[in-house]
């Protein structure tokens, strides 16, 4: 026993100081740091964003990328406090361990930014598309994300949260700058990492999915920016009440009500197939995503 603690010891010792005769020298020291600048120098904490964009777009776009980082603060802060003991949480995650969503909406609160950028010069000629509000770059620049003039002249601010006509079940996730740039986010690989992704499409697959197997749910990008809006309308926007709008039961296994009518745009939807790249699908209201 002692003996074995002895050699035990002297071994991890030997192991924490330098080979004298290393030809590498010093950096056989794990840390070898100069004493001049911190362990996270150079971190980059705002949303690089292009030159290509005017003075109003930058503020636009800030304002909403601090929409979004507010968006998911609070969505991890309601996990954090609450875990499974939130209706909401079920309601989304249904079983599922709490730790991948609080990741999820972390990162984007605090993951470095340096691999990401929001450029407003239209290089694929995308935001020619009628309904176009912007899309992913796909192959021509997997952390780059276009925003075309029509997010700028409709998105709105979380301030509006619950007004106009808005309610999280029965108006798109879009609606808001926050959520529509939370989602653009998730397919930059620096943040979604290839993981979170599109399982779900649309409120009623997202709750479905939250019911039957919800194993994929905690990284489905529709489901975090669906609880991320209800838990924003609930606690911060009108406290108690919320905005969830119409809910379905979704017992039956019949599963008799079908989707209610999206109120989206057919006609965009109709006018953009035609220009999608290979590689890419679009959504209601023409938001592109690429593979
Ligand atoms: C090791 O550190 C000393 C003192 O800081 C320096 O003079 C020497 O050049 C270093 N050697 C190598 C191989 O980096
Ligand atoms: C920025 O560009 C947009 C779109 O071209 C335009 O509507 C807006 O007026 C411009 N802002 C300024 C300050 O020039
Ligand atoms: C966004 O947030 C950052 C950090 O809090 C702040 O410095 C910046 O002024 C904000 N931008 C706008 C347009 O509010
Ligand atoms: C919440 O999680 C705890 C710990 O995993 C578990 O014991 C409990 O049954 C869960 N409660 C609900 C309502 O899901
Ligand atoms: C990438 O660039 C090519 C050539 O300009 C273009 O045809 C394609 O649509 C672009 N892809 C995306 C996702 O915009
Ligand atoms: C739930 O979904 C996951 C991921 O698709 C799958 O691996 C698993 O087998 C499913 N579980 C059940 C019980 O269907
Ligand atoms: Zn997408």
């Amino acid at each position: 026993m002692h003996f074995f603690s002895l050699i035990l010891s002297s071994a991890a010792i030997a192991a924490a100081l330098p080979t004298p005769e290393s030809s590498e020298g010093n950096q056989s020291q794990p840390f070898s740091q100069n004493g001049l600048a911190p362990w996270d120098a150079g971190a980059v904490t705002q949303f690089p964003i292009h030159s290509s964009c005017n003075a109003t777009q930058r503020r636009q776009l800030e304002l909403g990328l601090n929409e979004t980082v507010t968006l998911a603060q609070h969505a991890k802060d309601h996990i954090l406090r609450w875990r499974n003991e939130s209706e909401i949480y079920k309601k989304y995650f249904g079983d599922r361990p709490s730790m991948e969503a609080i990741g999820s909406f972390d990162i984007v609160v605090n993951g470095d930014k340096k691999d990401i950028l929001f450029r407003c010069d239209n290089p694929d000629g995308n935001c020619d598309n009628e309904g176009w509000a912007g899309h992913w770059r796909g192959t021509n620049g997997t952390d780059e994300t276009v925003i075309c003039d029509l997010s700028y002249e409709t998105r709105r601010s979380l301030s509006t949260m619950c007004g106009l006509g808005y309610t999280v079940s029965e108006s798109e996730t879009n609606t808001f700058w926050a959520a529509d740039l939370l989602h653009r986010l998730y397919h930059v690989s620096a943040i979604g990492q290839n993981w979170i992704d599109h399982f779900a499409d649309g409120y009623e697959e997202v709750v479905d999915q939250a019911k039957k197997n919800a194993t994929l749910s905690t990284r489905d990008s529709e489901t975090l920016q669906y609880f991320a809006l209800e838990v924003y309308a609930y606690d911060i926007s009108v406290p108690g009440v919320g905005c969830a709008g119409v809910q379905h039961e979704h017992d039956e296994p019949e599963a008799t009500t079908s989707q209610p009518a999206p109120t989206a745009t057919t006609t965009d939807a109709a006018s953009t197939t035609a220009d999608v790249p290979e590689n890419c699908h679009t959504h209601e209201g023409g938001e592109l995503h690429c593979t």
